[in-house]
């Protein structure tokens, strides 16, 4: 389906707010990390949103892995406008803003794979990505027993 009527764009100090009770709402179901309002403050150069009429609906985030890769990260639709394309384009606005970076390779760690393999990533093992595990995953409360799925787009 597509989203009429939904922009995406970088986010900004105003939306703190809105990203915070978001993420902290799939934070509680145990399928995003959490991020207090200081730490979105300091890294919502990263962020995107989408929104529709004024209302952020959906958000993500790029998180610089090395060089060459990048994750995306808190990526979620309010409830009540998923299945209406709004996420396939946040992680479509991901990619270019990847691509505008230079860097070639955009993975996530999810449970949403069909999900990702429709915007074109494929499953991949986790093992390939050392330096993700020095980072995000140490404060991860599943860290020993993680059972996401690892997804790669290579951009080209
Ligand atoms: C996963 C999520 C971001 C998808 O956003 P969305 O706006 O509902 O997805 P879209 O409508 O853009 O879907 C794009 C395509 O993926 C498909 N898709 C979406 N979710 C799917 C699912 N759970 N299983 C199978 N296919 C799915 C859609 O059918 C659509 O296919 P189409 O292009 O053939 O019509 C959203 O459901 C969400 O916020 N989930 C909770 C948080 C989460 O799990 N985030 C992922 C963290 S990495």
């Amino acid at each position: 389906m597509v989203s009429v009527g939904t922009l995406c764009r970088k986010a900004t100090a105003d939306d703190v707010d809105t990203l915070y009770k978001l993420i902290q709402g799939y934070a509680e179901q145990g399928i995003m990390l959490p991020r207090s309002r200081e730490a979105l403050l300091r890294m919502i150069d990263t962020f995107v949103v989408a929104e529709q009429g004024g209302t952020v609906i959906g958000c993500g985030s790029l998180c610089k892995l090395g060089q060459d890769l990048v994750e995306i990260r808190s990526l979620g639709i309010t409830d009540g406008y998923k299945g209406q394309g709004i996420g396939g384009k946040l992680v479509d606005f991901l990619i270019e803003e990847a691509r505008a970076q230079g860097i070639p390779k955009v993975m996530a760690l999810t449970y949403e794979v069909a999900f990702f393999v429709k915007s074109g990533f494929t499953v991949v093992d986790k093992e390939i990505f050392p330096e993700k595990v020095w980072t995000d995953c140490v404060h991860c409360k599943k860290r020993d027993c993680c059972d996401e799925i690892a997804v790669l787009k290579m951009l080209n």
